[in-house]
């Protein structure tokens, strides 16, 4: 069969690379993907947010199934348009896609469906959210508060201030980070403490399969330091999440939102991201996603046992309750290594030595996320984050050390990577 994946990042390198293990699967293509894709993929120039143009040539070239990988083109509508069309596709819908589009949206959800998760305010306009504040709705002035812009803001549009005055100049600067429309209307939230870790599942509308429990690391810079990143590595492991903890994730949250989902019209029928805090009492979402996480979907993919294929038919046709979805045991990491001067303005265009070397490595894989290729056929950096050195390992701490002896061979000018990833610090 032939199989289309919309985006370009590592997240769809790995996407792609799961149809590739797929003996049902004779070709793939990538719109509009990145020079590492290219190696398993053929790339097709059509950007995410041209949804009628991908639909245009999923029906031109005869494609049985297509994948969306980002936000993008979910909330621009890219499923509705495709079925529409009679086209397969696995992503939410455009309705659905409101949970991540919209923050105050899925704040509003949680609350109608009792979903555990942080007190919050929205505010119509930045004058609001300081009155609000200056009301003192969030009790002590000087505890933490979250401010966010309510739309899509590329993991730009949180700050987490430790009083008053840093929330007031995390309100008025919010516009200026992430634009007037991301910041049009903005959410305050008590800020809640305890341990993050992120679920993600496969969901047909009404059941659902979980993957391994999942953290990242945002931050630049070691020990959690600096400004936030798309994130710089992420590791799995199943004691991320004890099985009781699993069980009241699944009660108090993952039934309620597919639940409550179909109840207010939208069936959930996608890859559904939980971001969540554990916190003392018990599990509260912290925000929802719409499509898989990127670098996550790095490390969970390359776990996967079962055939891609199979699952997304599952969820095409409301089988997921009855399929068997096998992961490989053990842990998996993956560690991003980013141009220099990312997140700011990272440089581009440097050639990426030992790529082959670092490759060579048992267990692991080196997903590409912003690479390209000179005109003597050597992959340059064309990004913030250019790989992804992604290893599985029988437990967390071989994973990890086959990640960094892999990522040890790699070199560009200015590489940065963090060496903690998967340390209890590192959140
Ligand atoms: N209510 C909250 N309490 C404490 N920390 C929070 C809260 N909301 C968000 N955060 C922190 O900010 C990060 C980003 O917030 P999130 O809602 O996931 O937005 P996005 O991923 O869209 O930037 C979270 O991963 C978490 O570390
Ligand atoms: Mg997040």
């Amino acid at each position: 069969m032939k199989v289309l994946v919309i985006g370009s990042g590592g997240r769809e390198h790995a996407i792609c690379y799961a149809f590739s293990k797929s003996p049902r699967v004779a070709n793939i293509y990538c719109a509009n993907g990145n020079a590492g894709i290219a190696s398993i993929a053929e790339l097709v120039a059509i950007k995410p947010d041209e949804i009628g143009r991908l639909a245009d040539f999923a029906e031109s070239k005869g494609i049985d199934l297509t994948f969306v990988g980002g936000e993008t083109s979910l909330a621009l509508g890219v499923v509705d348009e495709f079925e529409g069309r009679g086209l397969k596709i696995i992503g939410a819908s455009k309705a659905a896609a409101r949970l991540e589009a919209s923050k105050a949206f899925a704040k509003d959800f949680m609350k109608r469906q009792g979903i555990p998760t942080a007190e919050y305010a929205v505010a119509a306009s930045p004058a609001e959210a300081i009155e609000i504040l200056e009301g003192g709705r969030f009790g002590e002035v000087t505890s933490p508060v979250v401010v966010k812009a309510d739309g899509l803001a590329a993991g730009k549009g949180v700050v987490v201030a430790s009083d008053r005055l840093e929330a007031i100049a995390a309100i008025n600067e919010l516009e200026s980070l992430v634009g007037a429309e991301a910041a049009s209307t903005i959410v305050l939230e008590e800020c809640l403490f305890g341990r993050e870790v992120s679920l993600i599942l496969f969901a047909d509308g009404e059941s659902f399969a979980l993957m391994p429990p999942t953290r990242d690391h945002k931050r630049i810079g070691e020990g959690d330091t600096g400004p936030n990143t798309g994130g710089m590595g992420t590791f799995t492991d199943d004691s991320l999440l004890s099985s009781q903890q699993t069980a009241e994730i699944i009660d108090t949250v993952i039934r309620p939102t597919l639940k409550g989902c179909s109840d207010e019209g939208f069936r959930f029928r996608g890859i559904l991201f939980l971001g969540l805090m554990m916190t003392e009492a018990g599990p509260k979402v912290l925000e929802y996603n719409v499509r898989f996480g990127d670098p996550e979907t790095q490390a969970i993919l390359f776990r996967l046992d079962s055939d891609l294929v199979d699952i997304c038919e599952a969820m095409l046709e409301g089988r997921l309750g009855e399929t068997e979805i096998k992961w490989r045991a053990g842990s998996s990491a993956c560690v991003i290594l980013a141009a220099e001067n990312y997140p700011a303005k990272p440089r581009i265009g440097d050639v990426i030595k030992g790529l082959d070397q670092a490759a060579a490595h048992s267990d692991v894989v080196i997903f590409h996320a912003g690479t390209n290729l000179d005109e003597n056929g050597s992959f340059v950096t064309s990004g913030g984050r250019v790989l992804g050195v992604t290893a599985v390992g029988d437990d967390l701490e071989s994973a990890l050390e086959k990640a960094y002896a892999s990522a040890s061979e790699i070199s560009w000018p200015g590489m940065q990577f963090r060496r903690d990833i998967g340390k209890p610090a590192g959140n």
